[in-house]
Formats: structure tokens, sequence, C-alpha cells
């Protein structure tokens, strides 16, 4: 006997932890296939396919090519693919081609919808792909973004995309008001199954650097950017009130957005309203974690998977990722 007084944990938390069992048993969270959503880029044309230079893995397709890949993802057990175009022809001060009937996002649409009746669709609404400055609505002489007169083209895009058969909208413009406009609209013109996914919490943020380059956007935008109308990366009340504010005015899930540099504001959305609930993990989260696995700095698969857990823990319903391909192969392996 050294110690008269000898000192016993009252728990050993390590003795749940020892075994792969008892590991299991108490496991609080984990990410399925069902959590995943993918973002793709489509290019107009036949038979192209390009690589994005600081999104390494990440392709530009186009449809042809993209068949393949949205029946993978169908395969694989994703519930929806998010779609992203570039375009390269058409863009102009009024970004007109955002309602073009026959434009390339509701030609993919039709295309995917008729192929794969099963698998979601979903797509961006926002202007950014259609103008000539790259920001995401209409500007005035200033170079401010007008609220009212995008949300009237935003209307317009929706409609399109509506009738080209698309499963959910996806408004990640930060406009006011327009998630009530665009419901009343999609209402009035009996689109009553068509659902929103709410960009409801998108900070104005760097992150979003690879994707302006994958979707050509930044060029146009040039040394402009996004401060007065995404949210200031310092607020976390004011998501609130956003999310407070898109869901009254019908949206039927919402988004925080970036991912890993937010998870409380996911967390907090979450336990303030218990609706559906999505992260995006961001283009420029995608090429950090993927420089560092190309430089043997982290393990892919572990960061992956691990990032991707992060946010069922922090409460998100979804992720929208550029790994969901990856990913949802390592989740059949097992
Ligand atoms: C544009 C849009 C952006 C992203 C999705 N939709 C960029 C932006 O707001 O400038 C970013 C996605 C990503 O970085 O992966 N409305």
């Amino acid at each position: 006997m050294i110690f008269a007084n000898r000192y016993f944990p009252a728990t050993r938390m390590r003795r749940m932890r020892k075994d792969d069992f008892s590991r299991r048993l108490m496991r609080e969270n984990v990410l399925t296939t069902n959590d995943l959503i993918y973002p793709v880029f489509v290019l107009e044309g036949e038979n192209r396919e390009q690589e994005v230079a600081s999104m390494p893995g990440v392709v530009r397709q186009s449809l042809d090519k993209l068949l393949y890949t949205a029946e993978q993802a169908l395969e694989l057990g994703i519930p929806m693919l998010s779609l992203f175009p570039v375009i390269e022809t058409g863009k102009d001060n009024a970004a007109q081609e955002a309602y073009n009937p026959d434009g390339l996002v509701p030609t993919v649409v039709r295309a995917l919808k008729q192929r794969f009746p099963e698998l979601g669709v979903m797509t961006d609404g926002a202007l950014d792909p259609y103008t000539v400055h790259g920001q995401d609505g209409l500007i005035d002489d200033s170079g401010y973004v007008l609220n009212d007169e995008t949300t009237e083209v935003l209307i317009r895009q929706g409609l399109c995309h509506a009738e080209a058969g698309v499963d959910v909208f996806g408004p990640s413009d930060m406009m006011d008001g327009r998630i009530g406009a665009l419901r009343d609209a999609f209402e009035e013109a009996g689109f009553i199954h068509t659902k929103i996914l709410a960009y409801s919490a998108k900070y104005a943020s760097a992150f979003y650097g690879p994707f302006r380059d994958a979707v050509g956007s930044a060029g146009n935008l040039g040394k402009a950017d996004k401060y007065n109308y995404q949210m200031d990366p310092a607020n976390l009340d004011e998501a609130i009130q956003e999310v407070a504010m898109d869901l009254e005015e019908g949206a039927d899930m919402v988004m925080i957005k970036p991912g890993m540099p937010y998870l409380d504001v996911i967390r907090r959305v979450k336990d303030t309203f218990r609706v559906p609930t999505y992260a995006y993990q961001v283009s420029g989260e995608y090429a950090m974690l993927k420089a560092a696995f190309q430089n043997g700095w982290l393990n892919e698969e572990k960061c992956m998977m691990e990032s991707l857990l992060a946010f069922k823990r922090a409460g998100a319903d979804g992720i929208l990722t550029y790994f969901a391909l990856d990913a949802a192969r390592l989740l059949r392996r097992g």
C-alpha cells in the first residue's frame, strides 16, 4: 500500500470506448447515403468534360456525360443532385437566359427526370451564371443589386424550372422576400409539389472561390463582392431571423452555407426550428481538404467521412457535398 487514500475514477469513460461493440452501441450519430446531395456542374453541348483546377476530382460535363454520373449517383442511393450550369453564351444585364425554357438548365432537368424519375433534381435559384457582371441579381448604375426587380426574374426562373419538372428549387440569391414570392407564384401556377430549399443563411464567404472558377463567374465578378446581400460571417442571430422569415414565407427546407466553419449556425437553427436543415460543404472546403489529401498531409477517406459526420452531429439532416459519390462508395463498402 503506497497511497492511503487511493483515488478511483467514479466513472471510467474509457470502459465504453474499449470495445467495438460498445462503441457502436453508444454511437449518437450516423452518416448514411440518404444524407448526401451531390452538386454537379453542367456544360452546354455534347461529349464535353473539363476538370476544375481548384477542385481536383470535380468535373464540368455536358448532358450526355452527366447522365452517366446521375446513373451512378442513383445506383449508389444518393437521393438528389443539385445542378449548377456553366453558361457560355447568352449572358446579359437582364439575365434573360435564366428563364429560357430551351436553356441549359431546363433541358438538363427534363432529360434527367425522364431518364431517372426517382432521382431528385434540384436547381439553383440565382442569376449569377446569367449576368455579365456575375452578381446574383440585376444591378443599378452604382452596382447595387436590386432586390424586388431581381425577385421578379427569380420568379420567372423558378417557374421555368418548375415547368421543366424540377423537384426542388433552391434560391441561393439572398434577396428579401423571394421565398414568399416564389411560393405564391408556384401555388398560383399549380406547382403545389415543387419544394423550396431556401439558402436561408448564406454568408458572404471567401470559401466560394473555387465554385466561381467552376461556373466561370469569377472573371465576370472581378473585384466586386456580394456583401450587400449575403450575410456577414460575424453574425449568428441574423441567421435565425433569416430562417424564420424563409419558413414563414413557405420554405420546405433551409440551408446554412458554408458548412464546416458554420457548424454553430447549423446547431442553433436546428435547435430553434426543428425543420429539415441542410448544410453546404462548399467548394473552398472541398479544395482545402483535397489539397491536403493530395499532399499526403491528411488521410483522405478518414477526413472526408469525419468532416461529413460532423454535419450530422451539428444537427444537419443532409449535406450538399462534392464528396457525395466518394462517400457513398465508401459507405457501401462499409
Ligand atoms: C451562386 C452560388 C454560389 C455557390 C452556390 N451558388 C457562389 C456565390 O454565391 O458566389 C457556392 C457553392 C460553392 O462554393 O461550392 N448563387
